[in-house]
């Protein structure tokens, strides 16, 4: 009876954002079924029911709660009402793909709102708590994008970078109150940022964008050659769920065969040659979708020819 009440005094609070899918529903489910008291929390309780399916056939339970990162005064409420929080994990994030020069701003500011600011108010009102305390953990999932440059998702990577920058930045200024700031940094896994929630820009397809074929061409390339080999979402989650318990994390953890080969170029100083391939590919792919698009036009006039005769 005992060691179960301290069992139960000692049950850490994790509070998770962007739990309807992905890396944010798995880890949910996981904490749980490792023991912590979990806050799950999504932007649209709609979506909640995978969650709750999933929690219910692992046998735990955890508190589904509804948090749009991007409103700030929301985040405020929330974090009085949930009080303190030992493990912050800093999830929800958005894609929308598009050339710089297509991509609105709007857009733009809305990526930043969601990936930036997001975790950045959050952060703030959570690690008040923590500071208090003397003790607290920040886990902020950010991307290889935010370690070298996305092309055709520039503000993606842009904003991932500004996550970095502030992980690495914030941790000096929270080590003295005992708490650990740790970057999450993932390559492509399969969860529905690259299928159902992958965005792209409204102007994507503008044909009077030097940009059109190009924008094309690198989403034949993405399907074709980044999709295919993108990895399970498990290896990411395990990661973040060792860290809930972890004595001494690291400052950060790149995760995939994709990011390792990336981030070890770039330590070798081959960024440059990594980049011409890229751009080889994207080229190759432009090509193949302009081909295929006049064969298409060819065809419909070779139809329209037949049928006139
Ligand atoms: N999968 C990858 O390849 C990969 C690689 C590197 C980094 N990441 C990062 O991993 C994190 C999780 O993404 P995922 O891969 O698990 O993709 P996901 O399945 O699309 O999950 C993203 C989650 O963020 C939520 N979200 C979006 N905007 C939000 C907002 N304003 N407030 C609260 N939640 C919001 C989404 O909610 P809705 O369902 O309502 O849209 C969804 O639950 C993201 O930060 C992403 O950038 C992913």
């Amino acid at each position: 009876m005992e060691i179960q009440k301290t069992i139960q005094t000692e049950r850490k609070k994790v509070l998770i954002t962007g739990c309807s899918s992905g890396f944010g529903r798995l880890t949910a489910v996981g904490a749980a079924k490792a023991g912590f008291d979990v806050v799950a929390t999504m932007r649209n309780l709609a979506k909640s029911e995978p969650l709750k399916t999933a929690l219910a056939q692992a046998n735990v339970s955890a508190q589904i709660e509804e948090l749009d990162v991007t409103k700030p005064e929301s985040i405020a409420k929330f974090v009085e009402k949930i009080g303190p929080v030992d493990i912050l994990i800093n999830n929800a994030g958005i894609l929308i793909t598009g050339s710089f020069l297509d991509i609105t701003d709007k857009e733009m500011r809305h990526i930043f709102e969601t990936n930036y600011f997001g975790q950045l108010n959050l952060t703030r009102a959570v690690a008040k708590g923590m500071i208090e305390r003397k003790r607290g953990r920040i886990i902020n999932i950010a991307s290889l994008a935010g370690r070298i440059g996305h092309p055709f998702n520039a503000a993606y990577s842009a904003s991932k970078h500004a996550l970095i920058g502030f992980t690495k930045s914030i941790r000096v200024e929270l080590a003295p109150f005992g708490i650990d700031v740790i970057s999450i940094e993932p390559g492509y896994h399969k969860t529905e940022i690259i299928r159902a929630n992958a965005n792209q820009s409204e102007n994507f397809y503008d044909r009077s964008s030097p940009m059109f074929e190009w924008n094309r061409g690198f989403l034949k390339a993405f399907f074709d050659e980044v999709i295919p080999r993108a990895a399970q979402p498990e290896a990411v989650v395990d990661r973040i769920l060792s860290l809930l318990s972890d004595e001494k994390p690291k400052f950060h953890y790149v995760i995939g065969i994709d990011a390792k080969f990336a981030t070890t170029l770039q330590w070798l100083g081959l960024s440059g040659w990594f980049e011409r391939k890229i751009i080889r590919k994207i080229r190759r792919a432009t090509k193949l979708e302009n081909k295929r698009e006049a064969e298409k036009k060819a065809r419909r006039k070779q139809k329209c020819k037949t049928e006139a005769t």
